[in-house]
């Protein structure tokens, strides 16, 4: 008895083989389905489309379940940290000591970007978005070390390490200078000495005759922020990267175009929008009972922004990590931000909202990971940035499943036409 799917079109039928993933997974390998039949699938949005088989992530949204290489995220969020989670993701393995200080090394020692890079933030309007400026500034990191970018996977994969270095310890301290620069402050340049974490808001809070010095709470928070965000398979940004890195693109390039993707509000543009929305019902005197209505109702546009999630449909562990981490250090920093409270009150008034169970609408990363960077100090429009450098190892790891393929092919996805069937030329005359 095969395990081939049958599919009947017309009056023929065709036997298409099944994959099945480590997890259990299935899929129909349509493949060879367009030469057999002459028809293609069609699948807006990919929602039920598997683009690869990969390695890095495993998801299941009817359970709540992320995994980053086997390693369940509730875990990794105890007793790990985004350095570790970093290697973890992109090595495929959590790092032995030896292996973690040789890494942290590689970070601590490509902090610093060129100095000419310096000059081309110079050239940008003091409230140019941050999201352009990162992905103009990753793109360009390939200028600066012309052998990691050669467009030749082969050659690219032989510097594949010094690359990723360059990519997780240089994307944030492109956004620090861009904040410092944006406010007409002193570039602070990275310390050595510094974890990853505490080195990024010393670029971003420390002034020439102050140093800033993360609390271990601060510091622990930010961690578990970018861990959380390290992967998360083949989202709208991640499939970007895998999409310009299948051209044979470099590194650089494949992951500044996954940083242009994140940028879109319904992605990862999303944490500034619940603040936004947080604020905004704050300001109105609201407790979010007549926002609810307004999202439930589509009117004015208005969505419960930080709600709902295309894999998804139970919830988000991320979220209910963040949420929880969110009152800690709030409480470590005797903070009372009142979009703490408004955002608890959506969450539980939403949770028992048919329109919400009905469609599947719970909590998502970015609910409460906005009130937690606003708590340290990161000013709103550097929200998705902060996410943009918490996701850089799982597009990493993603480019280098894409590079180290022998049988990669182009993305190339097919379509269904629909503009006019075939006319002739008409003469301006007879227009
Ligand atoms: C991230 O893919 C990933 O993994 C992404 C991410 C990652 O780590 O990379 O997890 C990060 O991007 C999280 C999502 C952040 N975006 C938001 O919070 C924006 C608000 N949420 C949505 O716009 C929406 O839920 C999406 C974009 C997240 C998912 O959209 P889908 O799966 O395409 O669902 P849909 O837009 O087709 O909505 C289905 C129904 C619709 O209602 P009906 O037309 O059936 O009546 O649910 C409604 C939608 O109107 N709906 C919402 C809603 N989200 C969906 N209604 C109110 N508020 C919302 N937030």
């Amino acid at each position: 008895m095969s395990n081939d799917a049958i599919l009947k079109i017309k009056d023929k039928e065709y036997s298409l083989p099944m994959i099945v993933g480590s997890e259990g997974e299935t899929a129909v390998d349509a493949r060879k389905l367009r030469n057999q039949s002459g028809c293609i699938t069609y699948d807006e949005g990919y929602g039920n489309t598997g683009s690869c088989q990969s390695d890095v992530t495993y998801i299941d949204g009817e359970q709540g379940i992320l995994r980053y290489r086997g390693y369940p995220i509730d875990q990794l969020a105890l007793d790990s940290d985004f350095v570790e989670t970093a290697f973890l993701i992109i090595y495929g393995d959590l790092p032995t000591s030896e292996e973690r200080a040789v890494f942290a090394k590689s970070l601590n020692e490509n902090a610093s970007v060129h100095a000419r890079m310096l000059h081309l933030f110079e050239g940008y309007p003091r409230d140019a978005h941050p999201m352009a400026i990162l992905s103009a500034m990753v793109n360009s990191l390939g200028c600066y070390d012309p052998h990691l970018a050669t467009n030749d996977h082969k050659r690219d994969l032989e510097n594949f390490s010094e690359a990723a270095a360059i990519a997780i310890s240089k994307v944030r301290t492109i956004a620090a200078v861009s904040y410092r620069m944006s406010q007409g402050l002193p570039i602070i340049y990275p310390k050595i000495e510094l974890p990853y974490c505490d080195n990024f808001l010393h670029m971003m809070f420390s002034d020439p005759y102050r140093e800033y010095l993360a609390t271990p709470e601060v510091s622990r928070a930010l961690n578990l922020l970018l861990l959380l965000h390290a992967d998360h398979e083949q989202n709208c940004s991640t499939s970007t990267v895998r999409m310009v890195a299948s051209s044979g693109a470099n590194l650089f390039a494949s992951t500044a175009a996954g940083i242009c993707a994140l940028w879109g509000p319904l992605h990862g543009g999303a944490n500034m929008a619940v603040i936004q929305m947080l604020e905004s019902i704050h300001a109105e005197g609201d407790d979010g009972s007549r926002f609810i209505e307004a999202a439930k109702s589509g009117t004015g546009g208005k969505r419960l922004m930080g709600f709902g999630h295309r894999v998804y449909k139970n919830f988000d562990p991320r979220a209910k990590i963040i949420g929880k981490a969110c009152e800690e250090l709030l409480d470590s920093l005797g903070i009372e931000d009142p979009c703490l409270d408004i955002a608890r009150h959506l969450e539980s008034a939403a949770l028992k909202d048919d329109y919400f169970i009905e469609r599947k609408l719970y909590p998502n990363v970015d609910f409460y990971s906005g009130i937690v960077m606003r708590a340290i100090g990161i000013p709103l429009n550097m929200f998705t940035v902060m996410f943009a450098i918490g996701r850089m190892p799982g597009w990493i790891a993603n480019w280098k499943e894409v590079a180290s393929n022998p049988k990669g092919k182009i993305y190339r996805p097919r379509q269904i036409y629909t503009g006019p069937v075939k006319r002739d030329y008409v003469s301006m005359e007879k227009r």
